[in-house]
């Protein structure tokens, strides 16, 4: 899955030849899943059609300050544009346009939103030869720099005036790729390693029966999900769920029992750099799983069951560099529980949900969590989705491997 799956990307397309090239620009980034808006300077229609942009991007294109088609003498709000993307593109660049960037004028639809947006800019110069190497070029390209903008470079070849050198735009492959490279690069877990368990584990009783639970698996795969979008290599250990495997870049091993989750835990947690434990795993097993279906017969039946492997306290014993999380679901004395299992199991900190909370807890799609640290302090939060509830944990691990 792309980095750019799921950002709003505000397209700013100025006139250029090379304007002919945004449409395939726009069908990448759609195709990479990110939602796609297009301004247009007036003369960059002269080049590329707004009904080419707007049909590709799903979206209408705007070029002026008005809505002029309806005639409804409605403004267009270049502030809302700017504030709804998170990142804006302007490509091609023309050197006009640049310059006009570099003194803050905003005398197009174009130029006032990309002064008001608050997102990371990204510009590709398209232009002559003589023109991207003109002096007063460069000292705009180093001016737009300097502002925190990031320019994706021109190459060589020919050019629309006919001569041959520097100042084709980037091809649309290229851009998407220099685009997806920067994010990366600057995304807070890359390189970092995470290992999640999550879901319930399922102890066969016989081959049609076992103890189980009721939890959903929501919760370790939207910190799955969440840690892959911050850079990070998953691998989501995840007992029976009918959940779906977010990002096909995570390494989802499915497992049955708590033993089987085990074993894969162990296996890989001495390459890991951070591991939570979201998994509701099952404290006993049968003592013997029957072969056969097992038939009914007397009133009453014993199940003999034994203790299954603790996996976070093992984790917490073979612990070394790593950032070890794990997660409390209590229903009385919450927090006094939550810190024994710190200390218990030698966790970094803990996630503690209380059952007494309305909205969080296993089955909602909600959830109110409390995080209790190593060294006795806390962090309370709002009831939030799950998803939001994967960002903040993840956002206190970040924290911890900064320090
Ligand atoms: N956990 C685990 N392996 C187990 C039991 C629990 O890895 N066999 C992990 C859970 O994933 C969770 C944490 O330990 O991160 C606490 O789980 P919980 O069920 O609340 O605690 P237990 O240690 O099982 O204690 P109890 O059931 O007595 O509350």
């Amino acid at each position: 899955m792309s980095v750019i799956s799921g950002k709003k990307i505000l397209l700013g397309v100025t006139a250029g030849i090379a304007a002919y090239k945004t449409a395939f620009l726009v069908r990448l980034f759609i195709k990479a899943g990110a939602q796609v808006k297009v301004v247009m300077t007036p003369a960059a229609k002269e080049f590329v059609t707004p009904l080419t942009l707007s049909t590709l991007s799903k979206n209408e294109v705007i070029s002026s300050f008005t809505k002029e088609e309806d005639h409804s003498n409605q403004w267009n709000n270049h502030v809302e544009l700017g504030l709804w993307a998170d990142l804006m593109l302007i490509a091609p660049a023309t050197a006009n346009t640049l310059s006009k960037m570099a003194k803050g004028h905003s005398d197009n639809f174009l130029l006032a939103t990309y002064l008001s947006s608050k997102c990371p800019v990204y510009f590709a110069p398209a232009m002559d030869l003589d023109m991207y190497r003109h002096p007063s070029t460069r000292e705009n390209f180093d001016i737009l720099t300097s502002f925190g903008n990031t320019m994706i470079p021109a190459t060589s070849g020919e050019l629309a005036s006919g001569l041959s050198g520097e100042g084709r735009m980037a091809e649309p492959e290229d851009i998407l790729k220099f685009i997806e490279d920067h994010i990366a690069e600057s995304l807070p877990l890359r390189n970092k390693k995470v290992l999640i368990t999550a879901g319930p584990t399922y102890e066969a009783i016989d081959p049609v029966r076992f103890i189980g639970n009721h939890s959903s698996g929501k919760m370790g795969f939207e910190l799955a999900a969440a840690a892959r979008s911050l850079g990070a290599e998953v691998i989501l250990i995840s007992g029976p769920t009918h959940l779906q495997n977010p990002n096909e870049e995570i390494n989802l091993i499915r497992v049955q029992s708590a033993v089987d989750m085990f074993e894969a835990a162990t296996k890989f947690f001495p390459e890991v750099d951070i591991a939570i434990a979201s998994a509701a795993v099952s404290d006993y097993r049968p003592k013997l799983s029957a072969t056969q279906k097992i038939k009914k017969s007397a009133e009453t039946m014993m199940l003999e069951l034994v203790k299954n492997p603790d996996i976070l306290a093992s984790l917490g014993e073979a612990k070394k560099h790593q950032i070890l999380v794990g997660f409390a679901l209590e229903t009385e004395n919450e927090e006094e529980n939550a810190a024994g299992k710190l200390q218990r199991k030698n966790l970094d900190f803990i996630v503690l949900n209380s059952l007494n909370d309305s909205g969080a807890g296993f089955k909602s799609e909600t959830n109110k969590i409390k995080i209790l640290f190593k060294d006795g302090k806390t962090k309370g939060f709002q009831i939030k989705s799950k998803t939001e509830v994967a960002g903040d944990i993840l956002n206190e691990i970040i924290l911890l491997s900064n320090e």
